[in-house]
């Protein structure tokens, strides 16, 4: 089935693909005993805002971090969605000054909203990347402004929230706290047998969200570097939840900075979603109820040159100027993955392993 779906991904040329087969769940919890989930709920997804009040423009938008977040509660209100989902990365590395006005945009928000740290939401271990004139948080800050938000009173880094009878919504912290070099995670013991209670005694629908992604991809698999998006432990997760897998939605993970892509893995969707803060610019709207799951990843309303701006911000990067022109291509192709850019996936049985 993944081969049916990467032919057929190939074979789409317009932005929006239809998978005509069968997800796991939803369509299976028609069948099982679960809270069945009751008409259309729309979350809208933001990740990796970096909100940075001195921020300069590069491969980060720093300059345009508070516009663009305002940007999106604004379209996000406009839009109506039931509930608001935040993965990661919400500051430029662990200042208050960014948490108070990351708090203050996102409490303008009308749907109700939750968030997740990302590996720039505390004090950095590598204390060179602090800078003058700001201070710093440390991940009880974090959680305890957040109250509410997904964080509950236990101090806890993780959380299950219920949205409606039929849907529920973990959150999920493998960052390395320590760690001072590099980007990567591993989620630790405590959560990996939360996540398996959470999921065992759970009558509805989850979705789960973990800003480092459980799943390599493009080329990421490859390099030190490439490894460090997702969890080290991934694996670990991912066995856990498919176990479960009748009761998984989708899963969403931040991170990664790059238009939105999607994949079946042993019949769970897996999703890592764009940054509003590096090109393309993008959120994420998700639909879900009883026959699909359909997702849309609107651009933010800024201008072409605007745009280009932040396109030429991305072609800058060492990491981008290292490749030679096929390789900058492929990674430009990457990083906008037109082709998932928007979708739908239905369920047409009860449930037949799509893998
Ligand atoms: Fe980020
Ligand atoms: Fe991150």
């Amino acid at each position: 089935m993944i081969d049916k779906i990467s032919r057929r991904s190939l074979l789409q040329t317009s932005a929006t693909m239809i998978i005509s087969t069968c997800l796991s769940s939803p369509c299976q919890l028609l069948a099982r005993s679960l809270n069945i989930l009751k008409g259309k709920t729309r979350l809208g997804v933001i990740s990796d805002p970096h909100v940075n009040i001195q921020g300069s423009s590069g491969w980060l938008m720093g300059q345009f971090s508070t516009t663009g977040l305002q940007m999106v509660v604004e379209e996000l209100n406009i839009k109506n969605v039931d509930f608001v989902l935040v993965a990661g990365d919400l500051l430029a590395d662990g200042e208050w000054e960014n948490l108070l006005v990351a708090k203050d945009i996102l409490d303008g928000l009308r749907a109700p909203y939750f968030v997740i740290s990302g590996n720039h939401d505390y004090r950095p271990a590598d204390t060179s990347r602090m800078r003058k004139g700001f201070s710093y948080i440390s991940t009880t800050d974090f959680a305890k402004i957040f109250s509410g938000h997904g964080y509950g009173s236990s101090g806890n880094i993780f959380w299950s929230q219920e949205l409606t009878s039929g849907l529920r919504v973990i959150g999920l912290d493998g960052c390395l706290r320590e760690e001072k070099i590099g980007w990567g995670g591993n989620l630790p013991a405590e959560q990996l047998a939360y996540l398996e209670d959470q999921l065992q005694n759970s009558l509805q629908q989850v979705v789960v969200m973990v800003h480092h992604s459980l799943l390599h991809w493009g080329d990421d698999g490859r390099s030190r570097r490439g490894r460090w998006y997702s969890l080290e432990n991934s694996a670990a997760v991912r066995r856990i939840l498919e176990r479960h897998h009748e009761k998984i939605a989708f899963v969403v993970s931040g991170h990664r900075h790059v238009g939105l892509h999607f994949q079946f893995r042993q019949h769970i969707p897996y999703f890592l979603v764009p940054s509003i803060n590096s090109y393309p610019m993008r959120y994420t709207i998700f639909e879900l109820d009883q026959e699909a799951v359909q997702w849309t990843t609107p651009g933010l309303r800024v201008t072409p040159e605007f745009h280009g701006l932040a396109k030429n911000g991305l072609q800058q990067a060492d990491w981008y100027r290292e490749q030679d022109d096929l390789g900058r291509r492929r990674l430009l192709e990457f990083y906008e993955n037109s082709i998932q850019r928007n979708g739908r996936i239905s369920c047409q049985s009860g449930g037949d392993d799509p893998v």
